[in-house]
This record gives structure tokens, C-alpha cells and sequence, in this order.
């Protein structure tokens, strides 16, 4: 397994719209195992695959293991879609594209995803507080979106200007 860079913001690549894929293939596996790698390594609950400079609709996903210190049980999606949602919840997320910073996010509280997982077979996935908005967080990175495009304009130009400093200091 090898460990990829994740993009930070500002990075234009991390705006793009990721296409799906035909099929989840062994090279598609080589990528969700590489990614779950980097996740672990940067103590993250969820990846994208723009965030590691590859437009694929590809996410890895696991809410647990950080926090609790327990078993690793990725869960590996393709071309995951929402297929409903319901409620409401309030969380503060962060982002590993966007390191340092959290800020309050307001998403469903209870998703429906449809996907491929890693063996290329379709499911769908009830989710439920902190994996529905992992889900909800993940799929936004598939569209171009990061977190702090659903809070106030100045506070997201405040984040862009800190990240973007940050950056030229070559940290
Ligand atoms: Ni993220």
C-alpha cells in the first residue's frame, strides 16, 4: 500500500467535478486501499479521491476507528448517490483538505447511499448522524465542494487567506 498526498485548499483540482467509473477494477481497488491508508495515517474518518489529485467518483469512509481506537472497517464506495434524505443535524466538521479548521456544517441527519463497493457489487447503505454527514461530506468532494462552501462567504474567504499563507510559508 502507499500512502498519496492530499490536496489542500486552495487547490483548483480539489473544485473539479470527479467522473464516475465504468466499473470498480483491480487498479480501482489499488486506489481505495492507498486511499484508506492515507486516511488512517492523517487520523481522517473519510477521503475522497479529488482529494488525493485523482477525479474518480471514489470514497473510503470509517467513522470509527479513529475515535474509538478500534477494528479498521473501511467502508469503500464508487459512484455513491444519495438516494434519500431525511432530517436534519448540525455538525462540526473538518476536513483534511482543509487542515486546522472546523466550522459548523447543516446536513441531513439520515441518508440512503447507493454505490459500488470494492467488489464491484451495488449497495445501499442506511446512515445516521456522524456516517450520514461523513457520506454527505465525502460525495460533496466528488462535485468540487468543501465544507466551508456551505458556511458564510467571510468566513470561508477568512480559512481560504489563512490556508493560502500557510502555503506560501512552505509548511
Ligand atoms: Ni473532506
Amino acid at each position: 500500500m502507499t500512502r498519496l498526498t492530499i490536496l489542500t485548499a486552495p487547490d483548483s483540482r480539489l473544485k473539479l467535478k470527479a467522473q464516475p467509473i465504468p466499473a470498480v477494477t483491480d487498479a480501482t481497488r489499488r486506489l481505495m486501499e492507498n486511499m484508506a491508508e492515507t486516511m488512517y495515517h492523517a487520523q481522517g474518518i473519510g477521503l475522497a479521491a479529488p482529494q488525493v489529485g485523482v477525479s474518480q467518483r471514489v470514497i473510503v469512509v470509517d467513522v470509527n476507528y479513529c475515535q474509538k481506537e478500534g477494528k479498521k472497517n473501511p467502508i469503500f464506495l464508487a459512484n455513491p448517490e444519495i438516494l434519500q434524505k431525511e432530517g436534519e443535524v448540525v455538525w462540526n466538521e473538518g476536513c483534511l483538505s482543509v487542515p486546522e479548521h472546523t466550522s459548523e456544517v447543516t446536513r441531513a441527519a439520515h441518508v440512503q447511499i447507493k454505490g459500488l463497493n470494492q467488489h464491484n457489487q451495488e449497495v445501499i447503505i442506511d446512515a445516521d448522524e456522524v456516517l450520514a454527514v461523513c457520506f454527505q461530506h465525502e460525495i460533496d468532494h466528488l462535485d468540487g465542494i468543501l465544507f466551508i462552501d456551505h458556511i458564510s462567504r467571510l468566513k470561508r474567504s477568512i480559512i481560504l487567506q489563512k490556508l493560502k499563507k500557510k502555503k506560501q510559508q512552505g509548511e
